[in-house]
């Protein structure tokens, strides 16, 4: 095999976006997200931030160009600096393009100027709502204003923001403007979710839950100019900008609209294990090869392996009036 080739999966999709995981663990307990009492892994299951870091420079030299690190919240790993620290060579080196997090904000405060230092330069944060009790009610364990100092820390240490929000009907709907104007006057972008069947659905109902991305453009473009734009960043989201105000709005439409022919991704897991795709079960034990020597043969034989598996997409449908395509794992365990 061509030691050199880049990675290229059977529908000739080249993959440069690594998201690693780098624990399963968080402070908050997103209803879509987790269930109420998770079971975590014991720390000696984990990866180490040595083997992560073999990890992640060997998708690089592989090709690599964009990691995202996630969780869990990824902030609440025990020296993750470290980690940070060590992939900022890369982007030193040039080999990176990108090293970025996606991060539910609680912890911001401690770790943006840090953050920045190791070459971050824009990060997602994840909120759905700016009401305080409903923000409690989503997040379960979560507290509004400790994020909105995160946010207040990041910006001021140089760091771009994007907010996320899964759309969720009849909870944040009405919440549409407001949250537009609130980036809009803190120059942040915002990015709209539709709402995954991750998860134990034991009690929850996704398609009450599902609020189509297609309607709330639509009442977007009521009082907005929408003009699509080209611009991508790598992930799966497709933007517009108001007219009016210049802002930049995001759309993943995994439900409304597939996105998955252009997928260029792949998720590692805390325990180094290797999803090839959010909406499917396949995966592949990196852990293993990673440990059975100290060269890096063995794994990257073990990643050529993986990405020839990687399926064509996910099956999510919500459109027979029933949910299809359901992950029987949590969100939390890919980092989304
Ligand atoms: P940027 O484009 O770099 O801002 O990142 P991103 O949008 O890819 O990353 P982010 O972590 O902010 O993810 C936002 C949402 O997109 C999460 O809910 C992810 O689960 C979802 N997402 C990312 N990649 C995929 C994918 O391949 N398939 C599906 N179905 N959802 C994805
Ligand atoms: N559907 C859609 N998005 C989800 N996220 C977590 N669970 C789901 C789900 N079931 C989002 C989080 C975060 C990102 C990593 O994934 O809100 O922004
Ligand atoms: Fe934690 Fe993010 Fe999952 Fe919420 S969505 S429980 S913040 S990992």
């Amino acid at each position: 095999m061509d030691q050199t080739a880049p990675l290229i999966d059977p529908f000739q999709r080249a993959i440069t976006y690594l998201r690693v995981s780098v624990t399963d663990r968080c402070d908050f307990r997103c209803v879509y997200c987790m269930s109420e009492n998770m079971q975590f892994l014991p720390k000696k299951e984990l990866l180490t931030l040595e083997e992560l870091d073999r990890m992640c420079s060997t998708f690089i030299r592989l090709g690599v160009r964009k990691l995202r690190i996630t969780g869990g919240e990824p902030l609440v790993r025990r020296d993750i600096m470290t980690f940070f620290q060590a992939m900022k060579l890369h982007l030193d080196a040039g080999t990176l393009d990108e090293l970025t997090l996606t991060t539910n904000g609680s912890q911001l405060a401690r770790f943006a100027e840090p953050l920045a230092a190791a070459g971050v330069k824009r990060i997602n944060v994840s909120l759905d709502t700016l009401d305080e009790a409903k923000f409690a009610e989503v997040t379960r364990w979560g507290r509004l204003q400790q994020v909105l100092n995160g946010i207040d820390a990041a910006q001021a240490a140089g760091l771009r923001v994007k907010i996320n929000a899964v759309a969720l009907k009849g909870f944040n709907e009405d919440e549409l403007f407001t949250l537009q104007e609130w980036c809009a006057a803190r120059d942040m972008d915002l990015t709209f979710i539709e709402v995954m069947p991750m998860g134990d659905l034991g009690n929850e109902d996704r398609l009450d839950q599902y609020w189509s991305l297609k309607d709330l453009r639509a009442r977007l473009a009521v009082r907005f100019t929408l003009t699509d734009l080209a611009m991508r960043t790598g992930g799966p989201a497709r933007y517009v900008q108001l007219e009016e105000t210049g802002q930049k709005i995001g759309f993943i439409t995994p439900l409304s609209h597939n996105f998955c022919e252009s997928c260029n991704r792949v998720r590692l897991t805390c325990t180094g294990q290797l999803y090839m795709c959010l909406g499917q079960e396949d995966m592949a034990d990196l852990r293993a090869p990673l440990r059975a020597s100290e060269g890096d043969a063995l794994l990257e034989d073990a990643i050529r392996r993986a990405i020839n598996l990687k399926p064509k997409g996910h099956d999510f449908d919500y459109s027979r009036q029933a949910v299809d395509g359901q992950m029987s794992r949590h969100m939390s365990h890919t980092g989304g």
